[in-house]
């Protein structure tokens, strides 16, 4: 295979991932670095895009990650499929939306049950008194109205980052292969590697 085909094939399964829930590309773990160091955890890939080097997700406004995002430093997206054996790892500085076009749109798709976590009255990582979800129990056990979700916007925020370098491997017992790109300003220039 040709390093620009696999490129592209590389693409096609994060593309993937963003549009499946049940692929294993749809949950990467984000990688950001804030005041307190480095931080990692699982997102739920909402949009990959080739054509803009975009890779995006939702967060809370108010949790950990999305002020590591405000700051705009660099981004690490690793994917890892085990059926296939093949990890994916995509770099690039990150950006938070709060307003404007992409996240009205982004927010206008958001069914009223996802949007639920945004309306829990502190942000993600805050202290209760007890277990729970943190928004008001009475939607624990049905999803709020459309009315009632809208509450959640103002929390609501796109992480963008936009990819420079990313790269691959595939593990096989016939022996494994790694191959990375660069963004060079214009193109792709990619190299296979060693594993
Ligand atoms: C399967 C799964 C999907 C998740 N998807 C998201 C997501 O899309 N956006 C998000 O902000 N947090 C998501 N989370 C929660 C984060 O991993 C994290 O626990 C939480 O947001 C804590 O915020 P922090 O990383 O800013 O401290 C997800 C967690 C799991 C286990």
């Amino acid at each position: 295979m040709e390093l620009a085909e696999l490129l592209q094939e590389t693409w096609g399964d994060v593309e993937r991932g963003a549009l499946k829930w049940r692929d294993p590309f749809h949950l990467p773990v984000l990688s950001l670095v804030g005041a307190a160091g480095v931080d990692a955890r699982v997102v739920t890939l909402r949009l990959a895009d080739r054509g803009q080097r975009r890779l995006q997700c939702h967060v809370d406004a108010r949790s950990p990650k999305a002020e590591q995002a405000r700051a705009g430093g660099p981004s690490v997206w690793v994917f890892y499929s085990a059926a296939s054996g093949c990890m994916v790892r995509m770099y690039g500085a990150v950006s938070l939306l709060t307003d404007g076009e992409d996240v009205e749109a982004a927010w206008a798709r958001t069914k009223p049950l996802a949007r639920r976590c945004y309306l829990a009255a502190a942000g993600p990582g805050s202290e209760l008194a007890e277990p729970g979800p943190g928004y008001p129990l009475a939607l624990m056990d049905r999803e709020p109205t459309r009315d009632e979700s809208e509450a959640g916007r103002v929390n609501f925020a796109l992480l963008r980052a936009t990819i420079d370098r990313l790269d691959r491997l595939d593990t096989r017992v016939s022996g494994h292969r790694r191959a990375g790109w660069t963004w060079t300003g214009a193109d792709w220039e990619g190299h296979w590697l060693v594993p």
